[in-house]
């Protein structure tokens, strides 16, 4: 094992020599703080890919670039010959996407790609209208976050395995193929459409329309656009994505769910109407209205939950029960006014970031409950799973109880005139596991 993590470790020094060494910056508000890692120049080109100057040196045209990789990389050029960018009439050789001077190749932006497809690089610049959450901003909203730069790089760097999605082209129909088909199913979405604060996958895959994918999907047409009557059941991009619109936020009105929100707005109701129409491809329209109906409803429930243990937190802070307090831990980078004014975080109230790192218990089982269980409760109304939203309510339940009785034990400690510091210095935990160890 250690003699391949050597082998690793050599083989990524030399495939990227550009990168190694060299005083690369990162980017966004804090690019005094990351250096992108050698993964960084595929996942945001435009900013972090250097060519590569060492081994090939020329000016080629597009046949001899196929003739040459053809030996050194056979999979790409065995998928781009049966993609439709090498079936077209005046075929898309490699140097329309990464140019011809082998020392001077780009990685291609959706800049690259919006030269000959301008309608669908327009239709996702579009979307930056309707702000966050967006594909085409989820580049900037990822390095942009406060604990961006403040976590393990470990953790961080895989941000933007999927907040990529805004730098790259090839994350729903990927390279080399560049199929359309792979792009409308929901194996294209669920590789970052998955994981516990945004379950869409699980929640899809359970709903009626889900189980009918499941059963049957591996027969539908999927050449065929995203159009009505083309499909028996809809699928992530047939709801999201209606008839190819290459952006996803002109329906969203609940978002991410980490916010309380109106579902009753102006906007929110044209919004509404959106969806109403797409369910009417293939329901009457009462299925929509009362299936929305639903959703609204379920969310000021979870949303009067939340606010009552908002509460009890908020009260635990006022009375200094919170600890570490906000001023004992470390402020985040570049966050001059927490060093002169430290506050604890808590829900959206005071910002999403920083409310699950570095903070006490009570606030991290608080953060368990607003960012896992109501956004799970969330997705299963939203996308039919009424067994996963039942599921997540009762969680949210034993949490919210859980946290009321911390709460008192917090208050009680207090009362008894325990000493905090001491507790941890000399305290059971302490001595317990000297004494063990
Ligand atoms: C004489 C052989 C040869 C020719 C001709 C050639 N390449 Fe390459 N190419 C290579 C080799 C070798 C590598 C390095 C492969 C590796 O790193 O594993 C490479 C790497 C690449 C890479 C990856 C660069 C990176 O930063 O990782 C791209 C993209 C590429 N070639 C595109 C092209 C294009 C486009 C053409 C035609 C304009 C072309 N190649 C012509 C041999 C060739
Ligand atoms: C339609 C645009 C397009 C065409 C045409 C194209 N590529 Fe690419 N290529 C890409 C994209 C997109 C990437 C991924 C870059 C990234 O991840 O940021 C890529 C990556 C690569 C890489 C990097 C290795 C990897 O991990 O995939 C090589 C090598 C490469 N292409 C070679 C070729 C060759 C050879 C051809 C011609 C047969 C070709 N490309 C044609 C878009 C294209
Ligand atoms: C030089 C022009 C050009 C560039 C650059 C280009 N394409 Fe294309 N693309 C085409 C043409 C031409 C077709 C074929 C259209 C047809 O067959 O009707 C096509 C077809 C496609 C298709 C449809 C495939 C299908 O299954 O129907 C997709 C998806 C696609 N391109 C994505 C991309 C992406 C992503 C990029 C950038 C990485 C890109 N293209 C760059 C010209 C280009
Ligand atoms: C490479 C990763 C990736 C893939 C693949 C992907 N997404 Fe996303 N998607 C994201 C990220 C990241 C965000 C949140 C961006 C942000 O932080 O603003 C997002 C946000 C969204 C949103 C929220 C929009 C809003 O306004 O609330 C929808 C809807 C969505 N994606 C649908 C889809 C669908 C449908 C597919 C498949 C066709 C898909 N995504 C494929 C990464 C991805
Ligand atoms: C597995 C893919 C994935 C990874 C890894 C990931 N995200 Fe996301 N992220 C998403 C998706 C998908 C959404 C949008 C979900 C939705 O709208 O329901 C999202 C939403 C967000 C949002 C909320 C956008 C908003 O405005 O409401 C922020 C901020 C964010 N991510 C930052 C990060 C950071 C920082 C990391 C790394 C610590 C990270 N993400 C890792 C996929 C991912
Ligand atoms: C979130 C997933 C996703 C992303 C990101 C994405 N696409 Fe697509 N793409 C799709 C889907 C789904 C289809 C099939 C649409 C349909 O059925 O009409 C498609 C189809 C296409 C097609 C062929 C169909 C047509 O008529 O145009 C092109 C060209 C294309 N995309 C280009 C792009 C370009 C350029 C980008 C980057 C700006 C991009 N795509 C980014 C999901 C995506
Ligand atoms: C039957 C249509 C439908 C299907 C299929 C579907 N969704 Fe949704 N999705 C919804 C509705 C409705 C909402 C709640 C929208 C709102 O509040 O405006 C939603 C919410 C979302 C959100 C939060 C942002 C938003 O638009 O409000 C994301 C992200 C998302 N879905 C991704 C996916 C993914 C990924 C898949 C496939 C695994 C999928 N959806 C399948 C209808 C669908
Ligand atoms: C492309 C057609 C299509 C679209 C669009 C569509 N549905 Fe469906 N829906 C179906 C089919 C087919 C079933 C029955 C699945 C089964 O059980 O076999 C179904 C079932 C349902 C059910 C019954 C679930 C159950 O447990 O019996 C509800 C509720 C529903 N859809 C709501 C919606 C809503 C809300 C929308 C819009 C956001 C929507 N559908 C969009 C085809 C569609």
């Amino acid at each position: 094992m250690r003699i391949a993590g050597y082998l690793l470790v050599i083989f990524l020094q030399l495939s990227w020599p550009a990168l190694a060494g060299i005083g690369a910056q990162g980017t966004g508000e804090f690019a005094d703080h990351w250096r992108p890692d050698p993964m960084h120049e595929y996942w945001d080109p435009g900013a972090h890919h250097r060519p590569e100057t060492e081994r090939v040196a020329g000016v080629f045209t597009g046949e001899e670039c196929l003739e040459c990789h053809a030996a050194i990389t056979p999979g790409i050029v065995k998928d781009w010959r049966t993609s439709r960018h090498a079936l077209a009439d005046k075929p898309v050789l490699c140097p329309a996407c990464h140019g011809e001077d082998h020392q001077k190749l780009i990685f291609p932006t959706p800049q690259t790609c919006g030269a000959c497809h301008p309608q669908r690089l327009a239709q996702m610049e579009e979307e930056k209208k309707y702000g966050f959450p967006s594909h085409a901003l989820a580049m900037e909203r990822a390095v942009d976050a406060k604990h961006f730069a403040d976590k393990p790089k470990a953790e961080v760097t895989s941000c933007l395995q999927c907040h990529s999605v805004a730098t790259k082209c090839d994350s729903c129909h990927t390279r080399h193929r560049f199929d359309a088909a792979e792009a409308r199913r929901p194996e294209a979405c669920i590789t970052c459409h998955s994981g516990p604060p945004h379950p869409d996958d699980e929640t899809f895959f359970n709903s009626a329309h889900g189980r009918k994918y499941r059963l049957e999907g591996k027969n539908w047409a999927w050449n065929n656009p995203l159009k009505k009557g083309n499909y028996p059941a809809p699928t992530c991009a047939y709801c999201h994505m209606r008839d190819g619109n290459h952006q996803v936020a002109d329906k969203a009105v609940w978002k991410f769910g980490i916010r309380e929100i109106n579902p009753t707005s102006a906007e929110n109701k044209i919004k509404r109407k959106r969806w109403m129409e797409l369910c009417a491809d293939c329901h009457p329209n009462e299925i929509g209205e009362t299936f929305f109906q639903a959703l609204d409803s379920e969310r000021s429930t979870a949303w009067q939950q939340l606010y009552n243990v908002e509460k009890i937190l908020k009260k635990l802070r006022s009375d200094t029960l919170l600890s570490p307090s906000a001023s004992e831990r470390p402020p985040y980078p570049m966050e001059w006014l927490a060093t002169v004014w430290p506050k604890e975080r808590i829900g959206f109230y005071e910002g999403q970031a920083s409310a699950f790192y570095n903070v006490s218990a009570i606030e991290r089982d608080y953060f368990e409950m607003w960012y896992f269980s109501n956004l799970g409760a969330y997705k299963g109304m939203a996308h039919g799973a009424g067994e996963m939203a039942k599921k997540f309510h009762e969680r949210m339940d034993a949490e919210a109880r859980a946290i009321g009785v911390e709460a008192e034990r917090l208050r009680h400690t207090k009362k008894e005139g325990v000493d905090w510091k001491a507790l941890w210095m000399r305290g059971e935990y302490t001595e317990f596991n000297r004494d063990h160890n």
